[in-house]
């Protein structure tokens, strides 16, 4: 029998997961289906009740429903208790595994989809919300030098607090960034959504700095501002498939090829 999987999130319409993971069944030979489910905004809780008692065997989980993912599981890894969220969840009859493959998938997109070193690099990660949470501890574990900006500073403090036992953080406002370089700034805001640019210094990136994008789907004024000003640029898609691909992996035990899948969606 078919095994069957889902992404649950609200909005979800727009999810390119359901192609992403068509693809790696195709490629792998293994036999799912995989859908896109809203759940009502009050109703995640039950929404993972009826795919457990359908026989559903995993999901991914988006927007909003990341923390209460988090909350339902059962049991969770120790990336998904250092991001405070889970994006992957394993159902089992007796258990439901809550897993976070954001950070890895962001880790591999830079290190082999865009060939560029963390360890040893000068890191900054704009925002300390939802989604900086979700990727600080593998960017810790590869040896990179953090340093986090929020708006709020109190909340930047706060996460490298949270983080502590994995290694240094260092912390700053907008206004103390002047004057410093880095050679990977990544943007974990929500400004691309409200067309924003966080308030950066002209000169934050060194030379042959990347500029990474978590949002993706459309340039955002960050990735404009980082383009102007020499920064190689990169948006989410290559996260957005790698979180996937290692998301297949925790389900099927199978690794698809990422690549394809990566230059046939940014060709598509
Ligand atoms: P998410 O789950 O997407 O991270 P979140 O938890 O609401 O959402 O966090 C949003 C992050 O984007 C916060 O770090 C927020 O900064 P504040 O904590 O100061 O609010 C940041 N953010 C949103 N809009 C921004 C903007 N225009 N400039 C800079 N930071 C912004």
């Amino acid at each position: 029998m078919t095994d069957r999987y889902a992404v649950i999130g609200n909005p979800i319409s727009h999810s390119k997961s359901p192609l992403i993971h068509a693809m790696f069944a195709a490629q792998t030979g293994q036999d799912i289906s995989y859908e896109a489910i809203e759940a009502p905004l009050d109703g995640f809780a039950a929404t993972i009740t009826r795919l457990r008692t359908t026989g559903y065997r995993g999901c991914n989980v988006t927007v909003p429903f990341k923390f209460e993912a988090f909350k339902l599981a059962t049991e969770l890894s120790e990336r998904a208790l250092s991001a405070q969220a889970v994006n992957t969840l394993l159902l089992r009859d007796d258990s439901i595994v809550g897993d976070n493959t954001d950070g890895l998938g962001l880790g591999r997109d830079i290190q082999e989809n865009l060939q560029t070193r963390l360890d040893a690099k000068r890191v900054l990660l704009l925002g300390a919300g939802g989604a900086a949470y979700g990727v600080v501890l593998p960017l810790l574990q590869t040896g990179a030098s953090m340093t986090v900006v929020n708006r709020t500073t109190a909340k930047a403090d706060e996460l490298a607090r949270h983080f502590a036992a994995h290694g240094h953080i260092a912390t700053h406002s907008f206004d103390s960034l002047a004057g410093q370089q880095f050679d990977i700034v990544i943007n974990a805001t929500s400004s691309g959504l409200s067309n924003e640019l966080p308030p950066l210094p002209e000169t934050i990136f060194a030379p042959d700095a990347l500029a990474y994008d978590m949002m993706y789907g459309r340039e955002t004024p960050f990735m404009a501002f980082a383009r102007e000003r020499g920064a190689r640029v990169a948006d989410g898609l290559g996260m957005l498939v790698e979180q996937a691909a290692e998301a297949f992996f925790i389900w099927r035990g199978v690794r698809p090829d990422t690549h394809a899948v990566l230059s046939r969606l940014r060709t598509a």
